[in-house]
């Protein structure tokens, strides 16, 4: 039966892929579900207490005997970064709701995007765990699982709402927790995506090109594909895939064109 896990996990990752259109679609039509003040950086230094001890708490006082971190047991374990309302979180844990075969960390530096995943009817605590985290910062806290425990990292419209200055951070930060091996997913604005020659110039932060100011204070920054691969490979991973993923969506009712730019990515972690 060794075969199935992994066919099993691909297919997670199959519909997990689709999801993530569908999300980014229902993110730009709705906007974010909880409100917008709440999507900025917050202070993080209470959050990081809260990450180690909540995760001992998840283990409860059996597994802590034979389980020596939440999510140890289980063949694959993915951390989905910037996880919102968990829009990505739950068709993953659906595709796969074996907890031996997957175990699905999720973060968020907003505490309400958190609280919002851990109250979901579908979040299980015996394969899903979710914490307070902003992952330019993740050196800061106590993470739930050690250093190159993880499968896979996905980073779905996450890197973009962080300023530049910033990015290369995050993804050492994110490689660091990968395995050798272990494989980053990512997904995200696209230059010359319609969203970006729709802004209004006094939006542009002034010391950046390509990256912009939202109403709500929340930064987007558009990418290249070498500005990514600069980015991954600078935090030692290996190309395996950098694509521009570039869509017409017509809306009939509203008689619209949208030109879409996405880039998506996977990178690898190499074996040692
Ligand atoms: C556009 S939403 C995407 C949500 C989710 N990845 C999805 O595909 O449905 C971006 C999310 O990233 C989070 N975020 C932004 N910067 C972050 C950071 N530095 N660390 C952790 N989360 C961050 C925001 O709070 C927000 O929930």
């Amino acid at each position: 039966m060794r075969t199935t896990k992994p066919l099993l996990i691909s297919a997670a990752f199959d519909r997990y892929r689709l999801r993530i259109i569908v999300t980014q679609r229902k993110y730009e039509a709705a906007g974010p579900p909880i409100a917008p003040i709440q999507w900025l950086r917050p202070a993080s230094a209470s959050s990081s207490s809260t990450a180690a001890s909540d995760a001992k708490e998840a283990k409860g006082e059996d597994e802590e005997k034979t389980e020596s971190f939440v999510g140890a047991k289980a063949s694959h374990r993915v951390l989905e970064v910037g996880c919102g309302a968990g829009n990505t979180v739950f068709p993953l844990l659906d595709a796969c709701p074996d907890p031996k075969q997957l175990f699905v960390y999720c973060c968020d530096f907003a505490p309400k995007a958190v609280e919002i995943v851990r109250g979901h009817s579908n979040y299980r605590k015996d394969q899903c765990f979710a914490f307070v985290c902003d992952i330019v910062r993740m050196e800061q806290i106590a993470l739930p699982f050690p250093k190159e425990s993880l499968d896979a990292i996905s980073c779905i419209f996450v890197l973009s709402a962080i300023s530049p200055s910033e990015q290369a951070l995050a993804v050492r930060n994110m490689a660091e927790q990968l395995k050798p091996g272990g494989v980053l997913l990512f997904k995200d604005y696209g230059r010359y995506d319609m969203t970006q020659l729709r802004f209004k110039k006094e939006r542009v932060i002034a010391s950046e090109d390509n990256l912009y100011a939202r109403g709500d204070g929340t930064l987007v920054y558009y990418f290249t594909q070498d500005e990514l691969d600069s980015l991954f490979v600078g935090a030692g991973l290996v190309k395996e895939q950098n694509v521009v993923d570039r869509r017409l969506i017509v809306n009939r009712g509203k008689q619209i064109k949208m030109y879409r730019v996405w880039l998506q990515c996977k990178y690898r972690k190499p074996r040692r």
